[in-house]
């Protein structure tokens, strides 16, 4: 048995991963006898000023309602960069983090963040460290996992958005657009629109086409409802284009998306002659307290990670199949990541109701 692991969060911060973090503690000095330091900005608490603190059950007690992560995260920083597209694992960084790991006397870790700090992860496993991930994304777009912790928070408070922007663009006759995250997924924007009500969804799996979002406004127009509710997936794209950067990375950085919301406004505004708005929804879907599934999850997830590490398993990831935490290869976990099935359930559901993710031949409005 491990006399001491160590805890890391990495990436965007998610609601959740401070529940991912006490339960991790409490089962491995509850259940285990492990003594429990966490690593403070990620992997860079490994290198320079080492950043290291005690964790005890005392000291993670009350923070399931607690947003952020008690640990501080990164989402760029020494451990990996980005040339042409393609991302590099600094070797020396890593080795100086493995030797420190070995004089703090911390021999396996529990890893909680997304595709890129599973990556970096997978890097440690690689070199003889013991490591369990957990999946952490409010963008659901791991694969191997049905589901991340994170991800109904961030549902909740763009369906909250939609519900309120959609009184806004009832009284004014307009068209209301809702930017939300995800990257290169759509899966916040579907789930949030389905339970939004939008009456379009444009996520980057299916790029839209102006022509078909126009139609759907004008036949909504005819039937009596002068307004539209449109909820954008920063990544979505019109057809023959490509996504729209607020910031296209440097060495450290990947590229931020961000824009598509008020570029669509702008179009909608110019092909229509109705008044838009477009709200972005931004960090507001990372922040705050986790709903109760988040909770739960993160706990699950927490608590399932230490009892792997201490049955010996290692380069593995937490992961829910079939409503029951499982163990996946990390190596698959990373491979791809998860898109919405364009011709799925949740999207035949959608077309059903009426709702159009304004493809060029979307059929009946
Ligand atoms: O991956 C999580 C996420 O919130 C994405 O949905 C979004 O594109 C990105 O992180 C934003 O990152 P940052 O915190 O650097 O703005």
């Amino acid at each position: 048995m491990y006399k001491q692991i160590g805890l890391i969060t990495g990436g965007g911060d998610a609601p959740g991963l401070n529940a991912v973090i006490r339960a991790a503690v409490r089962t491995a000095i509850r259940e285990f006898g492990m003594k429990c330091v966490g690593i403070e900005d990620s992997f860079e608490g490994l290198i320079g000023d080492l950043k290291i603190v005690k964790l005890t059950t005392k000291s993670v007690g009350g923070l399931l309602p607690r947003g952020g992560t008690i640990l501080g995260t990164r989402n760029r920083g020494s451990f990996c960069s980005f040339v042409d597209g393609k991302t590099v694992f600094p070797e020396g960084i890593i080795n100086t983090a493995i030797e420190n790991l070995r004089k703090l006397e911390i021999e396996a870790l529990v890893v909680i963040g997304g595709d890129g700090t599973l990556a970096i992860a997978q890097e440690f496993h690689r070199r003889g460290i013991p490591v369990i991930g957990v999946p952490k994304t409010i963008d659901n777009d791991l694969a191997a996992t049905e589901l991340t912790f994170g991800f109904m928070t961030a549902i909740d408070i763009a369906t909250e958005a939609l519900d309120r922007l959609h009184t806004t663009a009832a009284s004014h006759d307009r068209v209301m657009i809702l930017e939300v995250m995800g990257r290169n997924t759509g899966w916040i924007a579907l789930h949030a629109g389905l339970a939004g009500s939008a009456d379009v969804i444009l996520i980057p799996e299916i790029p839209f086409s102006y022509e078909s979002m126009v139609q759907k406004i004008f036949s909504r127009e005819k039937s009596g409802s002068r307004f539209t509710n449109i909820v954008v997936a920063e990544g979505a794209l019109e057809v023959g284009k490509s996504e729209i950067y607020q910031d296209h990375g440097d060495g450290s950085a990947a590229p931020r998306l961000g824009g598509v919301g008020d570029s669509v406004r702008q179009k909608v505004e110019e092909l229509t002659g109705k008044e838009a708005r477009c709200v972005v929804l931004g960090h507001l879907q990372r922040g705050g307290s986790p709903n109760a599934f988040d909770r739960m999850l993160g706990t699950n997830f927490g608590a399932c990670a230490v009892r792997a590490l201490a049955n010996g398993q290692t380069g593995k990831m937490v992961a829910l199949q079939a409503g029951t935490v499982v163990n996946v290869p990390l190596s698959e976990a990373i491979a791809n990541i998860k898109t919405v099935p364009v011709d799925g359930q949740l999207v035949r559901t959608a077309r059903d109701i009426g709702i159009s993710f304004a493809a060029p031949k979307e059929g009946k409005l």
